[in-house]
């Protein structure tokens, strides 16, 4: 893993204790995902769904590096407690607005740790009989993985560890970070957990 000082980013740079993916590192891994994208959904018109807001940086640079015809839809959810989160329980808060059934569906996530979430919301796509349900996911955390989830595209396998920026919080904080980092320890346990 890398130990790149943060670059200067206002008075968000004092609480990143290092970088694990520069802004262009990311943005040559989401190019290459775009590339193998196409290359798979060309003539499909796929409907790519991502789940507010962490999703918003990638979402974007991957739409942007797309040459192919495609949709994009928007769902949100809440977890309803840090208890029940553990059993997966998910509650949707927005749905999405196109009817998927018959439709490619490219689920495009920002990360995914225990998978939980995840599982959740594609057994509730799956019941509405999309024509395929895949997953592409730009940060993987392997490491506390409660369900096997096919990622049909990966960004990056990740360590454990908490991770800020493009796109990405700490209590609705650091979202707008160019380059993804960690917090420093002295950051987390002064307001403890997420
Ligand atoms: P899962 O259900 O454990 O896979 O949780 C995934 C969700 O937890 C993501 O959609 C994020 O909202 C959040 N999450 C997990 N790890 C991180 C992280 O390192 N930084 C920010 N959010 C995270
Ligand atoms: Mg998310």
């Amino acid at each position: 893993m890398s130990r790149i000082q943060p670059p200067d980013f206002g008075e968000l740079s004092p609480d990143i204790s290092d970088v694990l993916f520069t802004a262009e590192q990311i943005q040559a891994r989401v190019n290459a995902l775009a590339a193998e994208i196409s290359a798979e959904y060309r003539d499909k018109n796929p409907v790519l769904v991502g789940v507010l807001k962490g999703v918003l940086f990638f979402m974007a640079d991957l739409l942007k590096a797309l040459p192919i015809a495609a949709e994009v839809d928007f769902l949100s959810v809440a977890n309803y407690s840090t208890d029940s989160r553990s059993q997966g329980l998910v509650r949707l808060v927005k749905d999405l607005e196109t009817p998927i059934e018959g439709r490619h569906i490219l689920f495009v996530e920002d990360v995914i740790d225990t998978g939980l979430t995840l599982n959740y919301l594609l057994r509730t796509l799956r019941a509405r009989q999309p024509a395929s349900l895949e997953v592409c996911v730009l940060f993987n955390k392997p490491d506390k993985r409660l369900i096997d989830i096919p990622l049909r595209f990966k960004g990056f396998d990740i360590p454990d560890r908490f991770v800020v920026g493009y796109g990405l919080d700490f209590r609705e904080k650091y979202r707008n970070l160019p380059y993804v980092g960690s917090l420093k320890p002295s950051v987390i346990s002064l307001k403890s957990g997420k």
